[in-house]
């Protein structure tokens, strides 16, 4: 899950970025030294504005590997999209998998469950897909990940929509102060049909979006984790993610300690030594 955010443009004057709290457990910020990645302050901006199929071509083309993993019984091939190029009925689909697992703990929450502020989200035009598909191949041969049973499973004619299992969105936007001059790549949703968790997929979706991170040279992702959702926190922590220094405290009132609703979660991916930005 991951709260509204506003910080996707760069803070213009140095007071925005002053130092309010300092990052936990994450290395020293230092600049990239690839000339090829821009220090000026719009390299958000240029990538967020370049055409998509440039940015699929650089940084996640078709034919990676990456997009075709080998994951033991699970024929999978993921596809890289922008909320704009995806189909209603795929978009209806990742909603209807963020609806059925996590919308309890939404409620849960002080957030509250707001699904028009969800949908509103997932448009925004910043917001990059990791689809994942049963690979269509093994759809007649041997099917070995079976039709999920969730509101996430569409009509079987449809090639679109039937084979969405899950999806990972991102956004590149900037951390938060005291490094609001940071790109980061900031994973809003990793989503699983249950027939496919637990067979590493979501390890894999998270490490292809810090590859594409790593490609850019974009040094660091960031997510946002219901504390109640120990799985998926557990998973973070196993891939190397720790709470991040902008993750809100948690609150004593009268004597007893309360938990924040979530945590923010950050990783250094090492993406100084990427493949850069033209
Ligand atoms: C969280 C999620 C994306 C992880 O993907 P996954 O493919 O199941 O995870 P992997 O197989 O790569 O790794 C397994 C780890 O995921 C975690 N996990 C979380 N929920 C899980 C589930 N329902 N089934 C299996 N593993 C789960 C566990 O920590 C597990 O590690 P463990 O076996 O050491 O406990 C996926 O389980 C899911 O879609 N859950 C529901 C939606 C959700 O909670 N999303 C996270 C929102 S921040």
């Amino acid at each position: 899950m991951a709260l509204k955010r506003k910080a996707r443009t760069k803070p213009t004057s140095s007071t925005e970025t002053k130092p309010k709290r300092s990052l936990l457990n994450l290395k020293s910020r230092s600049k990239p030294a690839s000339p090829t990645i821009p220090s000026s302050s719009d390299l958000v901006k240029s990538l967020n504005t370049l055409p998509f199929s440039t940015f699929a071509e650089r940084y996640l083309p078709p034919t990676d590997p990456l997009l075709a993993p080998q994951i033991p019984s699970a024929e999978i091939s993921i596809t890289l999209h922008t909320s704009h190029d995806l189909s209603k009925e795929n978009l209806r689909a990742c909603f209807n998998l963020i609806e059925t697992t996590s919308s309890a703990d939404y409620k849960a929450s002080s957030i509250g469950w707001n699904p028009r502020e969800k949908q509103k989200e997932m448009l925004d035009k910043d917001m990059r897909y990791l689809l994942l598909r049963r690979d269509s191949s093994s759809e007649t041969s041997t099917p070995n990940v079976s039709t999920p049973t969730s509101s996430a499973s569409p009509p079987p004619s449809s090639l679109n929509t039937s084979t969405i299992l899950g999806f990972l969105s991102f956004m590149l936007t900037y951390d938060d102060p005291p490094y609001a001059d940071r790109p980061v790549l900031y994973i809003y949703e990793v989503h699983l049909s249950e027939v496919l968790r637990g067979k590493g997929v979501g390890s894999h979706l998270v490490q292809v979006a810090e590859t594409v991170a790593r490609r850019i040279g974009i040094e660091k992702c960031m997510l946002t984790v219901f504390n109640r959702n120990e799985g998926a926190r557990r998973l973070y922590a196993r891939l190397g993610y720790h709470r991040d220094g902008c993750s809100p405290p948690d609150r004593e009132v009268r004597g007893r300690r309360i938990e924040s609703d979530y945590v923010i979660l950050g990783k250094m991916v090492g993406g100084s030594g990427g493949e850069g930005f033209r």
